[in-house]
């Protein structure tokens, strides 16, 4: 018995599935008449600790692509596999719970809770979390501490800086442990310094082990990914390898 478990095992890590897997990925919007094919076929896998870029120019379909694989919204063709499983196959309630549990969204505009306190919009994911109330608090100022925000944290989010509130959406996204984090334009509200400290708490996340999907313009921003996936109409235009080489930046460029 145990050699049958073993070499079970051994089968298991020689297939090394993808954490999120698209092929032929559709999403076509409809409104007055109107039909917009955002995404027409977008293919590519993303593994366990990848960190992808996605670059294009606007209207390419970028944050449809994100707003589909972060179950925020739902493609009208096409396959998404999560984790192994077809998402058709995931109740709404299971979707939900996902993105509430498995999955950190970051946004160009910040998207924080103004009149609230850092500590209070950190805490947000954790209301729907299964983490008991009881840890809500000891969890969230971890998450500020890792931002370096800890003299922040009964701070209003509207009094904070841009790169600063960046910093406060990056350990709300952090705060439940996401397996994967979604970033889209993160650094376009800012200037290049406070663009540079907030790539490097994504760059951090994940070292830890965090798989990251990043949408930038930026060709510096987007050289923190393994590869660059280059939108254009709806499609994959190339997929490009970073080089090693290449992640030493000694510029912003803007
Ligand atoms: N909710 C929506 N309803 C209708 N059209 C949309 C909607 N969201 C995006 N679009 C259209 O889909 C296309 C792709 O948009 P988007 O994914 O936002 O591109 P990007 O993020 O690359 O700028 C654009 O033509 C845009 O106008
Ligand atoms: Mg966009």
């Amino acid at each position: 018995m145990p050699y049958k478990i073993e070499s079970q095992n051994i089968n298991n890590q020689s297939k090394r599935q993808p954490i999120i897997l698209v092929r032929g990925l559709q999403k076509t919007y409809y409104s007055d008449d109107v039909e917009t094919p955002a995404l027409q076929g977008v293919s590519f896998a993303a593994e366990k600790g990848d960190f992808i870029s996605i670059m294009g120019p606007s209207g390419s379909g970028k944050s449809t692509l994100l707003h589909l694989l972060g179950f925020l919204d739902k493609p009208t063709g096409g396959e998404y596999i999560f984790e192994g499983k077809k998402i058709e196959s995931y109740s709404d309630d299971e979707l939900a719970h996902f993105r509430n549990k498995k999955l950190g969204f970051v946004f160009q505009a910040f998207n924080l809770l103004s009149k609230m306190t850092v500590l209070e919009n950190v805490k947000m994911p954790l209301a729907y979390s299964d983490v008991p109330e009881s840890k809500w608090d000891e969890l969230a100022t971890k998450a500020i501490e890792k931002v370096g925000l800890s003299h922040r944290i009964n701070h209003e989010a509207s009094k904070l800086s841009g790169g600063e509130k960046q910093r406060v959406a990056i350990a709300r996204a952090l705060v439940n442990e996401p397996s994967v984090i979604f970033a889209d334009e993160p650094t376009g509200n800012l200037d290049s310094k406070s663009g540079t400290l907030v790539m490097d708490y994504i760059e951090k996340l994940h070292e830890e082990g965090t798989t990251i999907i990043l949408i930038t313009h930026e060709t510096y921003t987007a050289q923190y990914g393994h590869s660059i996936i280059h939108l254009k109409d709806g499609l994959i235009e190339n997929v490009e390898k970073v080089e090693e080489k290449h992640k030493k930046h000694d510029g912003f460029l803007k």
